[in-house]
């Protein structure tokens, strides 16, 4: 009697098994994100700060009652980009950036940009040099630090393609509605990896850099949350030119309409 109820009962356990492995798949894909997204936000400025770790242990003169710490900061700073590099690495995906439609100056983010990474592209001597209009763009309705966050990624992937003692230009162009922000190295071109594919979230490709050694494996994460951000805004991002002399990428976002007061 109870022989035929048995297959309703397994069809639902079934069913509400099966559920619960879809919930709990969708939320360790949605906490793997957030993992990725922090993690990879916390390794550029980490970078920076064992950068400018390493330029005070330089200055210090032999001796110095404070080298001692400043070593122990320095391989504090070490730990931490471990850290964050095996986060990401146990990561899968990734999240999205805050929403913030303050009215901005671009050039004053590219430009905050453009310094953290020069710290960087020091050890390559490499230069990064601004091309902007005078008077500048106006201002954007992007955050300044999304702002920030697009060209340090983009000038983190052309730091690593450019040769050593090369410049890295950051044009700035003015259209009507629209600026566009372009980074342009002298690397060695897209490699490994269709164009359109660049901008996927966890696609990347390790082809020799411009030095001809083995570039750093990256996680693929840097350009797909420039997309994400550039869309979040209005915007978007493209590759504008890659061949063996160099690789140009474009971020473009709207202006923000002039108001009479900030005219
Ligand atoms: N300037 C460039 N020159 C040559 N190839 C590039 C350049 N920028 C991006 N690419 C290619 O696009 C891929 C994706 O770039 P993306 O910034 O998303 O990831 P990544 O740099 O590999 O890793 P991550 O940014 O997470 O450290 C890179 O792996 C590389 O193959
Ligand atoms: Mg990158």
């Amino acid at each position: 009697m109870t022989s035929r109820k048995i297959p309703v009962i397994d069809s639902d356990t079934r069913a509400i098994r099966r559920a619960s492995r879809i919930v709990g798949t969708r939320i360790a894909i949605a906490c793997a994100g957030v993992v990725a997204d922090a993690s990879h936000e916390l390794r550029t400025p980490l970078a920076v700060l064992d950068a400018r770790l390493q330029i005070l242990q330089r200055a210090l003169p032999t001796g110095d009652p404070s080298s001692s710490v400043v070593a122990d900061l320095r391989s504090d700073a070490k730990d931490l980009i471990h850290i964050v590099n095996e986060l990401l690495e146990s990561a899968e995906i990734g999240g999205a950036a805050v929403h913030d439609t303050a009215v901005v100056d671009l050039v004053a983010a590219v430009d905050a940009a453009m310094q953290s990474m020069a710290l960087i592209a020091i050890d390559k001597h490499i230069t990064i040099e601004l091309d902007a209009p005078q008077p500048g763009p106006g201002p954007v309705r992007v955050p300044a630090s999304s702002i920030t966050r697009c060209v340090v990624a983009l000038l983190d992937n052309a730091v690593r393609f450019t040769p050593r003692d090369s410049a890295i230009t950051v044009g700035v162009a003015v259209t009507k509605k629209t600026v566009a922000v372009t980074v342009r190295d002298r690397g060695p071109g897209i490699h490994g990896i269709d164009h359109a594919r660049i901008f996927d979230r966890f696609a990347h490709s390790a082809p020799p850099d411009a030095d001809g050694d083995e570039a750093r494996t990256g996680f693929g994460i840097g350009l797909s949350l420039v997309r994400e951000i550039a869309v979040r805004y209005g915007g978007s991002v493209h590759v504008f030119t890659s061949t063996a002399a160099g690789t140009a990428l474009s971020l473009t976002v709207p202006r923000a309409k002039q108001t009479r007061s900030a005219l």
